[in-house]
C-alpha cells in the first residue's frame, strides 16, 4: 500500500489549499486578492503529483499502442519528484528572509493566533490541527516501521478453471495434414530448415536425398521443425522471465518474488493442463486470471496484441519440449 503516504500528502496539500483560500475569502489571513506564496508552493507540489501520479500513468492507455491498465511510475522516483518540488519551493522561498517570512506567515499566524482570528474559532481550529498533524505523522511512521510479514492472505489457485471457449481448442501443430507434411517435404528437398540440427530431422532430411520411403521419419522431423520456430520465439518473448532451459530462471525472472515466472519443468506447472490451457495463459495472461488465480499479482504479460495464435502453438510445442515434459491429454471417452 505504498500510495497511501502519497494520498495523506495530497489530502493533507488539498486541505491546506483548501483552508487558506477559505480563510482568505473571509479575511482571516490579511492580503485578500494575493495569494500568499505558501498556497503558491502547495499548489505546485500538487501540480507535481498530479502530473507524475495521474496523467503520466494514464497517458499509457492511449495512443497507437494503448495499455489496457495505467502504468504507474515507481513510488520511488514519483516519491524522489515530489522531494525535488518542496525542495525548489523551500529554495525559492529562502532566498530572500522577506520571501521566506511571507511564506511562513500563514503558519506563524495561524500557530500563534496573532489579530487574526475571531474571538471563539481560531484557538479551537489550531487545537485539532495541533492534534491531528501528530496523529498523521505517528500514523506514518507506523506504517512504515510496522513490521511486515508477508503471510499470503489466500491461497492461490495456480490452475483456474480456463474460460469455455478454449476447452475444445487443439494444437493444430500436433497433428499435421497430409498437405502440411507434403509441403515440409517440398520445403526440406530445397534445404529451407537445414539449420535444424537434430537427428530426428537429419535422418529424414537423409533418407528422402537417398530416395527411401520416409512414411516412419517424417512426423518427428516436422515436430521438430515447428519446434524450431517456436524455440526462436520463444527465445524472443518468453526467455527473459522463464529461462533459456524453461525453468523459471530468465535474466528478468528476480524482479517478480512473489509469483516468480512459471518453472516449466516443475511438476505443478504446464504437465498438468491441456495444451489448450496454455495457449488461455499465453493469449490472455495474468488479467485474464481470475481473483483466486492472482492474489498477490502475476507479470504473466498477455501476448494476443504481439502474436498471432499461430506463433503461440509453435511456441507452446518449443515450451513443453523445453521443459522436456509432456502436456496433460483430455481423456478419450
Ligand atoms: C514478464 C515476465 C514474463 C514473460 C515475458 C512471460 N511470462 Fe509466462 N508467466 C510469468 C509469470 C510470473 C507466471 C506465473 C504466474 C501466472 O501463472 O500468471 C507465468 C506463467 C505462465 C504460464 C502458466 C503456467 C501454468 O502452470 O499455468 C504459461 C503457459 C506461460 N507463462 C507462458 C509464457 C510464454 C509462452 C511466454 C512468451 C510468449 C511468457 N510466458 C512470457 C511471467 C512471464
Amino acid at each position: 500500500m505504498s500510495e497511501v503516504p502519497i494520498l495523506i500528502v495530497l489530502i493533507l496539500g488539498l486541505l491546506g489549499l483548501g483552508g487558506i483560500w477559505l480563510a482568505m475569502q473571509r479575511g482571516i489571513i490579511p492580503g485578500k486578492g494575493k495569494v500568499p506564496s505558501l498556497a503558491w508552493g502547495l499548489a505546485i507540489v500538487a501540480v507535481v503529483y498530479v502530473i507524475f501520479g495521474i496523467i503520466v500513468p494514464h497517458s499509457y492507455q492511449y495512443g497507437e499502442n494503448p495499455s489496457p491498465a495505467p502504468v504507474p511510475i515507481p513510488s520511488t522516483a514519483l516519491g524522489l519528484y515530489l522531494v525535488f518540488a518542496v525542495v525548489g519551493v523551500l529554495t525559492y522561498v529562502g532566498t530572500s528572509e522577506e520571501r521566506f517570512r511571507e511564506f511562513m506567515g500563514p503558519i506563524e499566524r495561524f500557530l500563534s493566533g496573532e489579530g487574526i482570528w475571531e474571538k471563539g474559532r481560531g484557538p479551537m481550529a489550531r487545537k485539532v490541527v495541533l492534534v491531528i498533524v501528530p496523529v498523521l505523522v505517528g500514523l506514518l511512521v507506523f506504517q512504515i516501521t510496522y513490521p511486515k510479514i508477508a503471510t499470503p492472505t489466500g491461497l492461490r489457485i495456480a490452475h483456474p478453471t480456463m474460460p469455455k471457449k478454449y476447452e475444445a481448442l487443439e494444437n493444430p501443430y500436433r497433428h499435421p495434414t497430409d498437405q502440411d507434411l507434403q509441403k515440409f517435404t517440398v520445403e526440406v528437398k530445397e534445404g529451407m530448415w537445414d539449420a535444424i540440427i537434430h537427428p530426428d530431422y537429419e535422418a529424414f532430411a537423409e533418407r528422402l536425398r537417398d530416395g527411401g520411403d520416409v512414411s516412419d521419419l517424417i512426423g518427428p522431423a516436422y515436430k521438430r521443425r515447428i519446434i524450431y520456430e517456436g524455440r526462436d520465439l520463444y527465445m524472443i518473448n518468453c526467455r527473459p522471465c522463464h529461462g533459456t532451459k524453461a525453468d523459471g530462471k530468465g535474466p528478468m525472472a528476480g524482479g517478480f518474488n512473489r509469483v516468480p515466472p512459471a518453472d516449466f519443468t516443475d511438476e505443478g506447472t504446464i504437465t498438468t493442463v491441456t495444451e489448450a490451457f496454455a495457449l488461455w495463459r499465453v493469449e490472455k495472461g495474468a488479467p485474464d486470471l481470475p481473483a483466486q488465480g492472482s492474489p498477490w499479482g502475476s507479470a504473466m504479460p498477455i501476448w494476443e496484441p504481439d502474436l498471432t495464435r499461430d506463433q503461440m502453438w509453435k511456441i507452446i510445442m518449443a515450451e513443453y519440449d523445453t521443459a522436456g515434459v509432456q502436456p496433460r491429454t483430455m481423456e478419450e471417452h
